[in-house]
């Protein structure tokens, strides 16, 4: 049995996967500029748009800007594990992949499904932040509309506030989004490309209309950043330096996305040199944004005000700029429906290599004739994420997803090392500087930050994870083709 856990996929067999061709495969049309909008697509969205004014208001402060500090350190060295893995094994799947490959099985699923908790409700989590500027923008032109597009909050789990109606707004944009999805990989990244440029785009304007007030009213900013780090309210995370890693670990959702690269890695022209290009350099020019978008906001506008669902477009209205506000508003919108998109594309290619290895039932992994894509899982996935996006509170939402993200962070850091002293053979064209320090450091960080989230958080993420090894002992592990292979050239029927 324990040799069955640790049962690893075979290099070989992932190469020939990862070079697939004929029917089946996946179709190759993304190049290094794709990989990067891709990348920049699916990082900057809610994290900065929504979670910052959250963080800032509950937990760190203005000192927001060193949660987005500590947060991106962290990231940068995940990122660096993450680009030696995608250019070794450049497969749809990625950490679920590399785990496979390194730790064996069991690990491998629990990566798989903590994934599922990075993509599937990170889009839900983005659809939320979406509605509040679906909201936002509906208010700019003061209309009426005949149902509430927020929901109310009147039951509680785990202290948070459920909503007994539903969040319409994201409801519907996640099935908007699972639409385009399911007619194509490269239609679909084109109207990321857009979104995209119109997102950095929004994230440039605030930055400048905010910098230019700045000069202007100095005192203004300055009285607003007084304390920086507020006093600790008694409480760990509330305030202080706990709050400050509390804040890195809600907004370490703002750096979620990166990773989406090497999960299209089966997609790419040039995986081996692209894969790293792609992840390193979205995750450079996202964290300089955000540390800026940051530090202006919370300086134009109290921290103590900022818990609102559109806090950059309050900003605007803050700054006095009529115009920021709608610009803003539609920015927004359209950055946050890219996020959505990578998200979810992510997540319907991690669950066909789960499909393909036998974990999950066959028609997962089903590729549309026409298409190309795995259509009956985009559907599947994209009706439940519209339920949580629907009902759940977007902190809570948030909190889970940096839990499932850091988890296989975690576990990628561990296994550039352990691959590192087992393959040191295996062709690298890209390598992890000062290995095995940056992996460590990757872990140490990523573990902390896991560490400093509240205890329903990880109620919901235990919960999670149970129900997880639930199904890989009751069916994946006696579907699995790894184990099947290894049975039958040890002649045996079968995993029991
Ligand atoms: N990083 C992505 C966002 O902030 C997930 O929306």
């Amino acid at each position: 049995m324990a040799s069955q856990l640790l049962a690893k996929k075979p290099l070989d067999a992932i190469m020939a996967e990862a070079s697939e061709t004929g029917e089946h495969a996946l179709r190759r049309s993304l190049g290094p500029i794709n990989l990067i909008t891709l990348g920049i697509g699916a990082i900057i969205g809610t994290g900065i748009f929504t979670l910052t004014g959250v963080a800032a208001a509950m937990y760190a402060g203005p000192a927001v800007v060193l949660s987005f500090v500590v947060a991106g350190i962290g990231c940068i060295f995940a990122g660096l594990c993450y680009a030696e893995f995608a250019s070794m094994i450049p497969i749809a799947g990625s950490a679920y992949t590399y785990g496979y490959a390194t730790l064996g099985e069991l690990v491998a699923w629990i990566i798989g499904w903590a994934l599922v908790l990075e993509y599937a409700f990170g889009a839900a989590t983005v659809a939320v932040g979406f509605s509040g500027y679906v909201s936002s923008l509906v208010g700019f032109f003061g209309l009426k509309l005949p149902f509430n597009p927020k929901p109310v909050p009147s039951l509680s789990l785990f202290g948070y506030a459920l909503s007994a109606k539903v969040d319409i707004f994201a409801f519907v944009a996640i099935i908007i989004v699972t639409t385009v999805l399911v007619i194509g990989v490269r239609e679909s990244a084109n109207f990321n490309s857009a979104a995209v440029m119109i997102k950095v785009s929004v994230v440039l304007i605030f930055i400048g209309l905010a910098a230019n007030f700045a000069f202007a009213n100095w005192t203004h900013m300055v009285t607003n950043w007084h304390p920086f780090i507020p006093t600790n309210l008694g409480h760990f995370g509330q305030f202080g330096l706990s709050g400050i890693m509390r804040g890195a670990g809600l907004v370490f959702f703002a750096y979620i996305g990166f990773d989406a690269v090497s999960t299209a890695a089966q997609e790419s022209r040039n995986p081996q040199k692209d894969m790293p290009f792609g992840i390193l350099g979205s995750l450079i020019i996202c964290t300089v944004l955000y540390i800026l978008v940051s530090g202006l906001l919370t300086g134009v506008k109290n921290y103590t005000t900022l818990m609102t669902p559109a806090p950059v477009a309050d900003g605007a209205a803050a700054i006095g700029v009529h115009w920021g506000i709608l610009v803003i508003d539609i920015g927004a919108i359209a950055g946050l429906a890219s996020v959505m998109l990578v998200m979810l594309l992510g997540q319907s290619r991690v669950l066909y290599t789960m499909s393909h290895d036998g974990l999950l039932p066959p028609w997962v992994g089903k590729i549309h004739p026409r298409f190309r894509t795995p259509y009956l899982t985009s559907i599947a996935v994209g009706i439940f994420v519209a339920f949580l996006a629907a009902f759940f509170p977007i902190a809570f939402l948030g909190k889970l997803v940096s839990l499932g993200t850091l988890l296989a962070f975690t576990i990628v850091c561990l296994g550039v090392w352990i691959m590192r002293v087992r393959r040191p053979d295996v062709p690298r064209p890209f390598r992890t500087p000062l290995v095995p320090l940056v992996p460590i450091l990757g872990m140490i960080v990523s573990v902390a930050l896991m560490l400093s989230l509240d205890l329903p958080a990880w109620i919901g993420f235990g919960s999670w994870m149970i129900f997880g090894l639930i199904i890989y002992f009751s069916y994946s592990r006696k579907h699995s083709t790894v184990q099947l292979d290894i049975a039958r050239a040890a002649g045996r029927p079968g995993p029991k």
